[in-house]
């Protein structure tokens, strides 16, 4: 930055404050030619003239009757804590302890009368060199900021209409699941809301970042893509062996998101592919250890996958299949109790069952009829045994649940 480009062009303001007349008429009589000079005789017609002249420098004496220079300068600072005006004393006080105390409490210079004009006048061209290339920087500071914000917001944008397409391109190869993704994401955020609201499990979801989070549940199903279409779009049961390579759309979705990942290791928030992450592959544990891909049991699935597990099953019950008709709203929260701590997390559950009038409200205002994954082959219902710390617990299946479990 060139001192040229800092120098402007109209005459630099300058308040002089000083109780001495003939002090006053002095340094007024050094500084006129150069700076347009107020000066005032006390701190109560300073603060009366600040109220209509913002200076470019204030000169401060110290010792003056009722309020001091310093008690002035602290009364500046505390009143405006984005006080940017440089100050420099100028006073007769010429001891070490005197300088010391007007230069710690912020002042630019410290100058002792008498002064030299010719001193008094480069040091006070300086502090303002210096104070306007400090301004100067703050406003490139400032617009860089803005700058980036665009930017980011830009990006994000981008990412978000990424995300998006990618959603749609699940939904458009699977021909059944109209509208479940978008659906499931307005339902996980009624239970987000609800989750906030009551403080359930609030120590984990004060750390989410909501609108990265929503985005990513776009994501749960992306493996989808690698399933083959005619397994993907079998209008009647799945077989145990078809059964199994859907499940793979787990699996799938986990390398997709770790590819992006690596492709976007630079570039991308990390925090969304990490959301992405729990919910494509927790997404179909179940609370007692049935689901898959990993049996995983209770606490041990990531809250968010369990949280995923409950929209995606409800949003598959009220949909309509070649091979089902959609059920009613309250058999399928019906269904949803009774699975509390077997299929789901009973808390989620209790969650979900008090936001029961806004899910109604949002499914009865026409997003349509949900649709999720094929039908579970009922011979298959016992396959999912969860092994873990050596015991090998099979899951029974009450009556009610066999639609859940063709839904999920
Ligand atoms: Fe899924």
């Amino acid at each position: 930055m060139s001192k040229d480009s800092v120098v402007p062009q109209r005459k630099w303001t300058i308040v002089m404050v000083d109780d001495n007349i003939a002090s006053m008429a002095a340094g007024k009589a050094v500084l006129k030619d150069k700076f347009e000079v107020f000066t005032v005789p006390s701190a109560k017609k300073f603060f009366l003239l600040m109220q209509v002249v913002k200076p470019d420098l204030i000169l401060l004496d110290i010792e003056m009757p009722e309020t001091n220079g310093y008690t002035i300068f602290r009364q500046l600072i505390a009143e405006n804590e984005d006080f940017d005006i440089p100050v420099i004393f100028l006073t007769a006080r010429n001891d070490p302890g005197s300088e010391l105390e007007g230069l710690s409490l912020g002042a630019a210079d410290y100058i002792s009368k008498p002064f030299s004009p010719p001193l008094l006048i480069k040091r006070i061209e300086n502090t303002l060199l210096i104070s306007e290339q400090r301004n100067e920087l703050k406003r490139f500071n400032e617009n860089l900021r803005e700058m980036i914000g665009t930017q980011t917001a830009e990006i994000m944008e981008l990412q978000s209409s990424i995300l998006e397409v990618i959603s749609e391109l699940v939904e458009f190869r699977d021909n059944f699941t109209g509208g479940h993704i978008k659906r499931t994401g307005k339902l996980l955020e009624i239970l987000l809301d609800a989750m906030v609201e009551q403080g359930v499990y609030a120590a984990e979801t004060e750390k989410w970042e909501r609108n990265l989070l929503l985005q990513s549940a776009l994501l749960h199903d992306v493996g989808k893509i690698g399933i083959p279409d005619l397994i993907l779009g079998k209008p009647g049961k799945l077989t145990s062996d078809e059964r199994a390579v859907m499940e793979r759309h787990v699996e799938i979705g986990e390398q997709i998101i770790r590819r992006i990942r690596q492709a976007g290791e630079d570039t991308l928030d990390h925090s969304f592919l990490t959301y992405a992450e729990i919910l494509v592959s927790f997404h179909h544990e179940r609370w007692d250890g049935s689901g898959y891909p990993r049996g995983l049991a209770g606490e041990e699935i990531p809250l968010l996958g369990r949280l995923m597990a409950v929209v995606d099953v409800f949003d598959a019950l009220i949909s309509k299949r070649p091979y089902k008709e959609a059920m009613s709203i309250s058999t399928a929260q019906k269904i949803m109790l009774e699975n509390s701590g077997a299929h789901f997390d009973p808390q989620l559950i209790d969650l979900f069952m008090s936001t029961r009038e806004k899910i109604y409200a949002l499914i009865s205002t026409g997003d349509g009829e949900a649709e999720s994954d094929p039908p579970f082959d009922k011979g298959t219902a016992t396959r999912n045994r969860a092994t873990r710390n050596g015991v090998d617990r099979k899951v029974d299946f009450p009556a009610t649940s066999q639609a859940l479990y063709a839904a999920s």
